[in-house]
Parts: structure tokens; sequence; C-alpha cells
């Protein structure tokens, strides 16, 4: 469900050994008709992959009343709702359903519009993007963590998750602490997104420019905070922080990506979420909530370009 930059790329891996079928928009999947597969270049091998899928559609009526084993939602964050409901509303089923997003707050999400349903929940390291309808780029190799959250059989369908993704050569590992790795991801794109996206720099910037390196630690700090109140232990995560933007120094992050596309970014549940966490158990986040309103503003900000 939303075959778009990491659905396409998970569904290119898993129609090795599944049955699998895509939802997404018409301009993609239109693409995908035409030329009679999806195409997927594997950028960091240098190999392309015409990938065949069992169905794809633009409108999720078209399964109406069906039953899947397994449900990958991979639209953005703000989007789950909405395409939970179009699921619900078109009876289509999963024994389990894995939610892809970044940022926090989704299964809990998932938990309200499925009740009793297994939800898994995965955080991804790949890069994947859509050059042009119809095909996607598989652009960086990365491990996948995936954890159940809610539901009687979470932990046997996070693990056959794992196993799934490893069997068709995406590295990946169950984990049993599946909270511990989204609030680790969180802090790097609470960090990295938003300065990258409000300053427009590579990621570089954000380990190398000096002034920057009291609100890298206000942030972290206060998502440490927010995090033990939530049961959660992180360490180090300044350092985290600025490694990992040392390391992948070259990018260009998804939330400048959004803002230079004029695109909705997914700030609501990333620093939005630690600010509306901290007000629940009385902890103060003033760096997350000025980065938040930062963000929040240059989203309305394209309309007032000096
Ligand atoms: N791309 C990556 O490398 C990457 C890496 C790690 C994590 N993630 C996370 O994965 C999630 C998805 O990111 P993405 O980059 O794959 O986003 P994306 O390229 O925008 O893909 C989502 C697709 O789903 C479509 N969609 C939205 N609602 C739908 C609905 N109800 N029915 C059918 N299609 C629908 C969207 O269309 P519209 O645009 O028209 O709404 C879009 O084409 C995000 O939370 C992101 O943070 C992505």
């Amino acid at each position: 469900m939303g075959l778009g930059s990491i659905g396409s790329m998970l569904a290119g891996y898993l129609v090795e050994n599944n049955e699998v079928y895509g939802v997404g928009r018409a301009w993609h999947i239109n693409a995908i008709r035409g030329r009679g597969y999806l195409l997927m270049r594997i950028l960091f091998k240098s190999e392309e992959k015409k990938v065949k899928l069992a169905g794809v559609s633009s409108s999720i009526s078209d399964f109406q009343d069906q039953l899947f084993d397994c449900i990958f939602v991979c639209v953005k964050a703000y989007d789950v709702r909405n395409a939970l409901r179009e699921l619900v509303d078109n009876n289509v089923k999963g024994t389990c359903y894995v939610f892809i997003q970044n940022g926090i707050g989704i299964a809990d999400i998932a938990k309200e519009l499925l009740g009793d349903a297994n939800i898994i929940r995965a955080v991804t390291n790949n890069g994947a993007n859509i050059p042009e309808p119809g095909i996607v780029n598989h652009a960086g190799l990365g491990e996948t963590f995936v954890g159940g959250m809610y539901g009687s059989e979470k932990e046997y369908w996070a693990r056959r998750v794992s196993e799934s993704l490893e069997s068709v050569g995406l590295p990946a590992k169950y984990v049993d602490n599946i909270r511990y790795y989204l609030y680790l991801k969180l802090t790097i794109n609470a960090t990295i997104n938003p300065l990258t996206a409000i300053l427009r720099i590579r990621n570089k910037g954000v380990a190398e420019i000096s002034e920057l390196r009291e609100i890298i630690a206000g942030v972290c700090r206060e998502i440490e905070e927010v995090a033990r109140a939530e049961g959660i232990r992180l360490k180090n995560t300044f350092k985290t922080v600025l490694s990992v933007a040392k390391r992948t120094g070259e990018n260009i992050s998804s939330m400048l990506q959004d803002v230079l596309r004029g695109r909705r970014t997914e700030i609501d549940f990333i620093n939005g979420a630690i600010v509306k966490l901290g007000r629940k158990h009385g902890i103060a986040t003033p760096f997350n909530d000025m980065l938040y309103k930062l963000v929040k503003a240059l989203e309305k900000a394209k309309s007032y370009e000096a």
C-alpha cells in the first residue's frame, strides 16, 4: 500500500519469493503497466531488474474483500491514517501489517484503526527514490530492523517478515525492542533533517558547522529525556548524530528534498512527536519545538519568498 520509493524497492525484491501486489498513484502504476514491468535499478551494484508484480492498481477497491498474509504500508507518515481508512472501507485485510515510516506514533494510529491486528514496525536504512514514473532506484543498501508492536501474533509475524527480507537479499534483523531502534533513528531524523532543510545544506554541514553543536546537543538531550519517560534508554545520541552526518556527508536529506520540491515534510512525526510527548510527561522540549515550528513555517514559506 503506497507503491512509492521504498514500497517499489521492497516489492522489487520481495517478488522473488512472494506473490506481490502494489497499490500506488496512477502516474507510476500506468508507467509500470505500459512497460509491462517495474524497472528497478540497483545503483550500488550497477544492476537492473525487470520486476513483474502479480498485480498493480491505483485503486484499493480493485482488491476489495481480499485477505493478504502481509500488508506493507509504505506511504508517508502523514498519509497512514488515510491509507488505513481506505483499506478498512474496502474490507482489505492483512494477517499482519508492516509500517516502514520514519518517525514515531504510527503504530498507535494503526491500532486505533485496525484494532487487534498484528502490527509490525520496521526501521529501514535502505535508500530508494523514483527518478521517473515506472522506475525505482535502490540507491543505498542498509539494514532493516523489524519488531512487533501490537497483536497476539506480533512476534511470529515480525520474525517472518524479517526472514522474508533476508531471504531476498535485504539485510534484516528481528529485534524484541523495536521502539529503541525507532527512537534512535528519530534522533538522527530530528537533527540532521530539520537542520539541513532550514539551512539548505548537505548532511556534512551538520557535523562541521560549530554553531550547530549546541542545538544538536539540546535536541538530543530532550529526546533522551522523553525516551526515558517512555521506558527507552538511549545513549550517546549526540556522537551518533555527528558520525552519521559525517558518514552521509554528501547526501541531501529527505526533508531538504521535500522542502525543495514544495512537498509536505514528516516533521509532525519527528520533532513534533517529541514536543507532544514532552508535554505529556512534563518535560520541556524548547529545541525540538523551535525546529518543529521552523520546518512548519518552511512548508508555508514558498509564497513569501523574497
Ligand atoms: N525513500 C527512502 O529512501 C526511505 C528510507 C527510509 C524510510 N523511508 C520512509 O518510508 C516512508 C515512505 O517514504 P517514500 O520515500 O517511499 O515516500 P514516497 O516516495 O512519497 O512514496 C509514498 C507513495 O505512496 C503514495 N500514496 C499516498 N497515499 C496513498 C494511498 N492512500 N493509496 C495509494 N498510494 C498512496 C504517495 O503518493 P502521493 O505522493 O501522491 O501522496 C507516494 O507515491 C516515509 O515515512 C519515509 O520516511 C523512506
